[in-house]
């Protein structure tokens, strides 16, 4: 089939190099012509395992190609996937959709015969009525469907994810439609991946349904770290007694800094302001979102507690930028806040991301860059692991030691063990144990 991706970013550009993997011809359309000339000359955008390889192979095959015209874009299209960015619209938390309404006007130029318009992109419910209504509005004679398609690949292993979700949800009641996104997921649909096929405004709700679900179990397990932090539990421990059970599961059941991410964060807003808006408030992602946002700066009170109740002129080492890791994505990372927190309190930050630190530069201003854990470590009063790559997953810490002004840890992610980092002269702490 011939599909054309809108947005080349991280859902744009893995969704459209799948689909060319499972051999249909795709498109991918950029506004950023930055974005496309880095494809073309073979260098990926952003980091996601795998993907330069699948890119690269499914370019020499034809199979795969990148513009920032449009209208070249969507020149033999049967389907179009419009998986632009949908950030939090400043000031109010609604979910941004001026991109999505542009794309849709882009596209609604284009059509010349029948196509299928899929939305990709998280968007609230409702918005493929204004995306129908607006291609309507433009080209009254256009034949097509607007299909609700939500995405629910992981950064980090977005690959697998596309190619083995655990569903497919397509949100249409147009039989045309529902036969081309079924030949469009056939590779899936015989791996038995299931395909859920629901009214559009279901299949937008689900989305959101999920992501808040998730975040608010994240969200539990933290202030149960907290509580056992009180009363001398190992939450370790409480998340496998719980997590074994079939009906809680083990997953998203890992004490943290709180969520963080180009997802979790806007999405959970977005909801809390689709329910009020339709007078059916939903207070338990209003109190997941307020919990996980008060959060971040708290875990920057271990890191003081660590140095001794002051970190002012003190070197503070971050192991960590991105929100996790085999992701180059610094989208609402929990790093943000910890950094600004100490940099608040007078600290100096030495930081070492393995690949995030093109991404940080945008958004922390006054951190030095290191080289590695050892050298963000040097003369540092505190290490603080805030994202768990492999990296700092096995630390040299006689070696940490040695060029430390202190030896001090703060896991965030509860990667060592205590009783280890302290037999090695360590101050440890982390979160919940
Ligand atoms: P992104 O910001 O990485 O990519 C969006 C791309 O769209 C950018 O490259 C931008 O230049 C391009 N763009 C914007 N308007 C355009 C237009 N009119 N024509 C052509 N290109 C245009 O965003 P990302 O992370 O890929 O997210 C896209 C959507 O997918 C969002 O709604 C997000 O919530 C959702 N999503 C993201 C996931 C993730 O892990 N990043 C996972 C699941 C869903």
């Amino acid at each position: 089939m011939q599909v054309t991706m809108i947005g080349a970013g991280y859902v744009g550009l893995v969704s459209g190099a799948c689909f060319a993997d499972f051999g249909h011809d795709v498109c991918c359309v950029d506004l950023d012509p930055g974005k496309i000339d880095r494809l073309h000359a073979g260098v990926m955008p952003i980091f996601e395992p795998g993907l330069a390889d699948l890119v690269a192979k499914n370019v020499k095959a034809g199979r795969l190609t990148f513009t920032t015209d449009i209208a070249e874009g969507l020149a033999k299209a049967e389907a179009v996937f419009i998986a632009v960015g949908t950030p939090s619209r400043r000031g109010d938390g609604h979910a941004d959709l001026s991109y999505v309404h542009a794309a849709a006007q882009d596209i609604a130029k284009q059509l010349t015969r029948y196509t299928v318009i899929v939305t990709k992109s998280t968007v609230p419910v409702g918005t493929g009525d204004e995306v129908e209504r607006l291609i309507r509005a433009a080209n009254p004679d256009a034949e097509f469907a607007v299909v609700s398609n939500p995405e629910f690949l992981r950064e980090g292993a977005a690959i697998e994810d596309f190619k083995r979700p655990d569903r497919i949800v397509i949100g249409t009641e147009d039989a045309r439609a529902v036969a081309v996104m079924t030949e469009l997921y056939r590779p899936l649909f015989l791996n038995r991946s299931p395909l859920l096929f629901t009214a559009r405004r279901t299949a937008e709700l689900i989305k959101y349904a999920a992501n808040a679900f998730l975040a608010t179990k994240i969200t539990f397990i933290n202030e149960i770290a907290d509580l056992c932090e009180a009363v001398g539990a190992d939450v370790q421990d409480v998340s496998r007694g719980i997590g074994l059970d079939n009906r809680i599961g083990s997953k998203f059941l890992h004490a943290g800094p709180g969520y963080g991410g180009s997802c979790f964060p806007k999405d959970t807003l977005a909801l809390v302001k689709t329910a009020q808006d339709f007078g059916v408030p939903v207070r338990i992602v209003e109190t997941v979102a307020a919990v996980n946002d008060t959060r971040k700066r708290a875990m920057a009170r271990k890191v003081v507690a660590a140095a001794g109740g002051e970190v002012r002129g003190k070197t503070i080492a971050i192991l960590g930028l991105t929100f996790k890791p085999n992701t180059d994505d610094m989208r609402d990372s929990p790093a943000i806040a910890i950094i600004q927190a100490l940099q608040d309190a007078g600290a100096v930050i030495r930081a070492y991301d393995p690949e995030g630190t093109e991404q940080a530069k945008l958004v922390l201003k006054d951190v030095h860059y290191a080289q590695d854990a050892y050298d963000a470590a040097q003369g540092a009063e505190v290490a603080v692991l805030v994202t768990e790559w492999d990296a700092f997953r096995a630390l040299d810490l006689d070696r940490l030691k040695t060029v430390m002004a202190h030896p001090a840890l703060v896991d965030l992610r509860n990667v060592y063990r205590p009783e280890e980092v302290r037999a090695r002269g360590f101050t440890y702490a982390s979160v919940g144990r």
